[in-house]
Formats: C-alpha cells, structure tokens, sequence
C-alpha cells in the first residue's frame, strides 16, 4: 500500500497507474466499520487488477466556525492499518495548505438540494463537501467513488455534482453499518457520554417507528414529527431532535406525485455530537 501526502507524488502515480480502473473512497479519517466497508465494496469494484485509493483529510471548509474542526478525530496510524486490511491500495493524505493555497479565490456553491435538512442548519457545509470533491476529483482521477448512505443528503448533491459538473465518475451508495443496537456507525460516537450513548440508539427505532407509521398511512410531516419527538422524549431524553423528515430521495423536497423513493432523514443532538440517519421507505 502506498501512502502519498503531497500532490507532486499523487501525479506521478497517477500517470505509472494510467488505464488501471480508480476507485476512490474520500474519507476525513477517524475510520471505523462502517470505512472499512465503504473500501471492501470499493475493493470488489476495482476487481484484483483495478486501484482503491482512500483519502484521508479533514477538510477544514466544510466546518462551521462554531463546528468540531480543531477536536475532529485525527487517527492516522490507526487509519492506514484499515485501510491496508480493507484492501486500500493507496492512501492520499494531503496538508490543509495544499489543497487550500492561502490565496485560493474559486469556491463551489450548491443552490438547491443543501437548502433543506443538514443544509439547513450547517450553512456552507455542502458548498465545502463539493468544493474539496471536486478537487479530489480532479486529483486523483477515479472512475468510480464510494460513499456511504448515511450521509444521505451528502450522496444526493455528489451525483448533482458529477450530473451538473460533467464529471466521469460513477456514484456508488453503500448501506449504512450499524451497532448492534442500531446506531449508526460515525466518527462522533466518540463525543457520546456513556449515557448518552445508552439513549443514542433511539435514532435508529424512531425512524424505524416514522416508516411503520408511513406505511400505515400516515402522511403529515408535521404528524410524524410529533409522533417521534413523543416517542424521543420518553426514551431518549437527552436527545434534541434538529430535524426529522419525509423527502424525496433524488430531491431532497418535499414528497410529491413524482417521487419514486422516499426518505425519512433525521438529525438529532446528544450532548456535543450531533448525529444523523435516515431510512428509505422501499
Ligand atoms: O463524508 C465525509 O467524510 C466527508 O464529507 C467527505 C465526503 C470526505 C468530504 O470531505
């Protein structure tokens, strides 16, 4: 496995793997389970002769100035002993400052899907996820990326992004790992006191809870809102809900007569983490 941290030498690897298959996994680090399965099926695409190529790089423009950038988990060592036994072939690691010169004056905006859920109360995050991806885009010159169904609204404005870019990279969305309680897998479990971490699976039964109810009929937003800040409160009160919503699943808006698929996502606070999830109704 290669680890390459500076873009002259990702160049020349670059050209010695030209016409080899890329298939890329942009992380920001702090791995765990659920990366691991993200570069397994980046593995199995990229097939025995084909390059998986993990990023590893906390992109300071997609933090609020009130975000966790400075406590952001930073595990290197940790990180390339996942990589290496997940089947990573190489691991791009660059400083801040050299994605980022000082002087840098052309950013991405996102105007449509970033508006609503995380969107909505992480403003500037999603135009920093599509400036930072089209950078590794270019720089790593993959066929295909991997990313995880987690981040929902993330996937979403990424195929926007290579749809409306022209990028030739084909979007891969892999399900969601979780503990066996049902929480999610994510980097800011971490944050959780043990406490909160006990009530913390309650994400994962109240959007279970908002499906059974959509599937008995239930259509009002503002119902099932209600219906899961009750179930909340009662079981996991240490939990402050930012959101919980029905969408389209290419749109991210409101559910019309056009949508094939619908996805309930949901943010939900417990302490310092601010975590999310979703589920598909199929
Ligand atoms: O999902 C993440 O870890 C980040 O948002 C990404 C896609 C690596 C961009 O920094």
């Amino acid at each position: 496995m290669n680890v390459i941290n500076n873009i002259r030498q990702l160049r020349s690897w670059g050209t010695i793997n030209k016409g080899t298959r890329c298939v890329f996994v942009p992380t920001m680090g702090a791995l765990h389970e659920g990366h691991a399965e993200l570069i397994r099926a980046a593995r199995e695409i990229a097939g025995p002769n084909g390059n998986v190529v993990v990023s590893l790089f906390v992109n300071p423009l997609q933090f609020g100035p009130d975000e966790d950038f400075t406590k952001y988990p930073r595990t290197l060592i940790e990180d390339l002993g996942l990589c290496r036994d997940n089947g990573a072939d190489m691991i791009f690691s660059p400083k801040a400052e050299d994605i980022y010169p000082p002087d840098r004056s052309i950013q991405l905006f996102e105007t449509s899907l970033s508006k609503t859920l995380c969107g909505a109360s992480r403003p500037g995050h999603f135009d920093g996820v599509c400036t930072v991806i089209t950078k590794l885009f270019n720089l790593v010159q993959c066929d295909d990326a991997v990313f995880g169904k987690k981040d929902y609204q993330q996937v979403a404005i990424i195929r926007r992004l290579v749809r409306d870019l022209d990028f030739n990279v084909v979007i891969h969305a892999i399900d969601t790992v979780r503990e066996p309680d049902g929480l999610a897998l994510s980097s800011r479990n971490q944050y959780l006191t043990p406490e909160e971490r006990a009530q913390a699976s309650a994400i994962r039964a109240v959007l279970v809870l908002a499906r059974d109810a959509w599937k008995n009929g239930e259509r009002d937003p503002a119902a099932l809102e209600k219906l899961i800040t009750e179930h909340l409160q009662q079981n996991a009160p240490l939990g402050r809900i930012d959101y919980v919503s029905p969408v389209d699943a290419v749109s991210l808006q409101p559910v019309s007569s056009s949508t094939e698929l619908v996805v309930i996502a949901a943010a939900v606070h417990f302490g310092a983490a601010r975590l999310i999830d979703n589920i598909e109704l199929k």
